[in-house]
C-alpha cells in the first residue's frame, strides 16, 4: 500500500501520479488529490482518497465504482469539460499546431439514445437475475449487472428489465450476446449480435416475445427478424428510416450542435460533398441550402438517405457507395464542389485529407470522434493552404473520456475556382 499525489488526468481519464519516480495511473481520482493505492503497477487500485478535490462529487450511478462504461462519475462537470478542451488542444499541439480551442459544448446528463449492452446467463443460481445484463468492467471480461443507467434517456433506461428478459430468448449455454439499441423518434430499434446464428426455437421464442413488447424492430446480425414499424429519425426536415444497426449520433443535443456548426460554416456553398455521410445526418440538413453529394461505404445507409431525400424544399441529393479509405475522392473528383463535410470513423481520413488539401474547396467541416487523428489530418489540410477557423469539442459522451470535435477550415478560392461557382 502506498500514497500518491495525483498530478493530472491522463488520456483515458485516470489520475496520473508518481511512485518511485515512475508514472502510475489510478482510476477514479482527480488532480490535486492524495490517494492511497495498492496492487500491480503501473495501474494500482484506489483504496482511499486522503484529501478529496473540491471537484469531487458523489456519483449519481450506484455502479460507478465497478462499471467500465463511465470514467468520470466522480468528477464535477466543469472539470471534465475543461479537461476535454485541453485534451483537444494537446492533440493539436502534438501534431505541431497551436490552435485556440472553444469551450466544450455540454450535453444533458441523461440523453444517450444509442447504447450497446452485453447479456449472458448468470453462472450463480443465487444471482439477483437469471440473466446478467449491463456493461463490462473496465479492462475486464466481467459483466456488471445493472438495473439502472443514469446516462441513458429515461425512456430507454425504463426498458432495462424488459430488455433483460427479452435477451433470455437468444441466450444459449454460457454464450454472451450484445444488444445495440437506437432510440428512434417513434420507438426502440434493437439489433442483437450473437456468436453463432440462432436456431429455430430461439428465433420463434424471440419473435413471440417481441410481439408482446412495444419495440419497433428486432434484427439479428443485420437480418430483420421482426419489424412492426420502420424506426424513424428526423434529420432537419426529413424522416429517415435508418437500417438495422445503422449509425446514429449517440445524443440528439450533440448532433444538433454539430449540425448547426457544419451548416453555418457551409452556408452559401452551392455544391457540397458529404464524405462518410451515413444515412444523412448532415447531408439532409445541408440540402436545405445546397446541392449535396453523399459518399459512404454502407449501401443500406445510402438507400435510407435517398428515400428520405424527396422532401419538399430540399435541393438535389446524389450518392455513391464507396470505400473512402481504399479509394478516396481525388482532387479532380473534388473539383465540382465548393463545400465539404467529412465525419470519418476513429482512424480519421488521412489519404482523403491529403487529396482535399490539394483541392480548391472553400469551406471544409470536419466532424471527428478522435482528436488525435483529427489533429494529424488537420495538419495535412493546413499544409495544403487551409486556415483552421474554429475547433469545438462536443461532450457527446458524458462521463467518458471520448471527445467529439468539430473543426472548420477555409481556403481562399483560386481565380479558376471563383469562375466555376460564380
Ligand atoms: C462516424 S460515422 C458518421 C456517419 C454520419 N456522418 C452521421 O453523422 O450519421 C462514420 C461513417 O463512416 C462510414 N464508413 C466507415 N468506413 C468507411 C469507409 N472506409 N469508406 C466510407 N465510409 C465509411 C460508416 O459506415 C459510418 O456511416
Amino acid at each position: 500500500m502506498f500514497d500518491i499525489k495525483i498530478e493530472k488526468l491522463g488520456s483515458e481519464g485516470d489520475g496520473i501520479g508518481r511512485h518511485d519516480g515512475k508514472p502510475v495511473f489510478v482510476a477514479n481520482t482527480l488532480p490535486g488529490e492524495t490517494v492511497r493505492a495498492e496492487g500491480e503497477l503501473p495501474r494500482p487500485e484506489l483504496i482511499e482518497v486522503l484529501n478529496p478535490s473540491d471537484h469531487r462529487r458523489v456519483p449519481a450511478c450506484p455502479y460507478a465504482a465497478t462499471c467500465g462504461n463511465c470514467t468520470f462519475q466522480h468528477g464535477a462537470d466543469s472539470l471534465i469539460l475543461d479537461w476535454k478542451r485541453r485534451e483537444v488542444a494537446y492533440a493539436f499541439a502534438n501534431a505541431g499546431l497551436e490552435v485556440p480551442v472553444e469551450p466544450t459544448f455540454a450535453t444533458p446528463q441523461s440523453a444517450r439514445r444509442r447504447v450497446t449492452f452485453t447479456a449472458k446467463r448468470a453462472a450463480d443460481a443465487n444471482a439477483d437475475h437469471a440473466v446478467q445484463f449491463g456493461y463490462k468492467q473496465r479492462s475486464s471480461d466481467q459483466l456488471v449487472d445493472i438495473a439502472s443507467c443514469t446516462i441513458l434517456l429515461p425512456e430507454l433506461e425504463a426498458e432495462i428489465p424488459q430488455l433483460r428478459d427479452l435477451c433470455k430468448t437468444l441466450l444459449r449455454g454460457n454464450e454472451e450476446i450484445q444488444l445495440a439499441i437506437n432510440a428512434c423518434d417513434n420507438g426502440l430499434d434493437l439489433e442483437f449480435h450473437l456468436p453463432q446464428p440462432p436456431n429455430e426455437a430461439m428465433t420463434s421464442g424471440f419473435v413471440h416475445a417481441m410481439a408482446k413488447l412495444p419495440y419497433l424492430r428486432g434484427s439479428i446480425d443485420g437480418d430483420v427478424v421482426i419489424e412492426k414499424e420502420k424506426p424513424l429519425i428526423r434529420f432537419g426536415r426529413a424522416d429517415v428510416a435508418i437500417p438495422p444497426g445503422g449509425f446514429l449520433q449517440a445524443v440528439a443535443e450533440a448532433e444538433l450542435e454539430m449540425a448547426r456548426l457544419v451548416c453555418k460554416h457551409l452556408n452559401g456553398r452551392k455544391r457540397v460533398v458529404d464524405l462518410f455521410c451515413g444515412s444523412g445526418t448532415f447531408a439532409l440538413r445541408l440540402a436545405e441550402r445546397s446541392r449535396v453529394h453523399g459518399v459512404e461505404l454502407e449501401a443500406a445507409a445510402l438507400a435510407a438517405l435517398q428515400s428520405a431525400s424527396s422532401v419538399d424544399g430540399l435541393k438535389s441529393i446524389t450518392s455513391e457507395t464507396r470505400d473512402l479509405h481504399e479509394l478516396p475522392l481525388t482532387p479532380a473528383e473534388l473539383k465540382p464542389f465548393d463545400g465539404l463535410c467529412l465525419d470519418p470513423p476513429r482512424a480519421g481520413a488521412e489519404q482523403q485529407c491529403a487529396a482535399i488539401a490539394k483541392s480548391n474547396i472553400r469551406a471544409v467541416a470536419y466532424v471527428s470522434c478522435n482528436p488525435v487523428s483529427l489533429a494529424r489530418d488537420s495538419k495535412l489540410l493546413i499544409d495544403g493552404g487551409y486556415t483552421l477557423e474554429q475547433v469545438t469539442p462536443i461532450d457527446q459522451f458524458v462521463h467518458s473520456p471520448h471527445i467529439e470535435v468539430v473543426a472548420l477550415f477555409s481556403k481562399k478560392p483560386s481565380k479558376a475556382a471563383r469562375s466555376i461557382f460564380r
